[in-house]
């Protein structure tokens, strides 16, 4: 039993954020498609929370993970083209709340658990899982919300039409939900800080091991990205 107890503390001590990912995400069809955006995800977020002064490491587990709840929903509800019903828009919703039951056993990280439990919230209350309104939202989950967003409507093409907004219209779209999905102020923040670095077009296409390695490095100076 000590024994076990021994090499479970030895397993545990090693597993990161990352190691967290990858074990869930080895059978999930579904995670590995995650896994970009999620790194994306997690780069946008923390070069924000770093302008804002709020930059963390829970802000970035948080970010890393915000779609770890999806694993175990089936690909044919999550990529559904078209309207959902409302028992699979409820299973859907249900990431949050998995996403921070596992960030909290899994990883202990309380913290982050309440930010990925908070990135869906919206600014008027309309959002989920709790319909918080405006600063009861996390700042960080406030965050996240935004830069998933950017990188859906930029990138992935399930939530908006089946069209790929440029850099552009995705600023106009965050900029017509701002205080109503979004937080205003973080919106602007966001886009200033986007035409500061000029995030390449390209950076979908730059998925490798060696860009992914720049990107960690980079999030201390972003500018270095390019
Ligand atoms: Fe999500
Ligand atoms: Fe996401």
């Amino acid at each position: 039993m000590i024994i076990f107890r021994r090499i479970y503390s030895v397993y545990q001590s090693k597993r990161t954020p990352e190691s967290l990912f990858d074990e869930i995400a080895q059978d999930s069809e579904v995670l590995q498609e995650f896994k970009h955006h999620s790194l994306r995800v997690m780069y946008l977020s923390s070069i924000l929370a770093k302008k804002i002064g709020c930059f963390d490491e829970d802000l970035r587990i948080a970010a890393l993970l915000h779609d770890i709840g999806k694993v175990g929903i089936a690909k044919e509800i999550l990529f559904k083209p078209g309207n959902l019903n409302s028992l699979e828009r409820t299973i859907i919703q249900s990431h949050s709340h998995v996403g921070n039951l596992i960030v909290r056993r899994e990883l202990g990280k309380t913290r982050s658990a309440e930010f990925i439990r908070d990135h869906h919230e919206n600014w008027d209350g309309t959002g989920y899982p709790r319909r918080l309104i405006g600063e009861d939202i996390s700042l960080q989950g406030r965050i996240i919300r935004i830069c998933d967003s950017f990188d859906t409507m930029t990138y992935d093409l399930r939530d908006y039409k089946l069209t790929k907004m440029s850099y552009k219209e995705a600023f106009d779209e965050l900029e017509r939900c701002s205080w109503t999905d979004f937080d205003g102020n973080l919106v602007q923040e966001f886009i200033s800080l986007l035409i500061e670095i000029e995030l390449p077009d390209s950076w979908y296409d730059r998925f490798d091991s060696n860009f992914i390695e720049k990107l960690y490095a980079s999030i201390e100076s972003p500018a270095d990205l390019l």
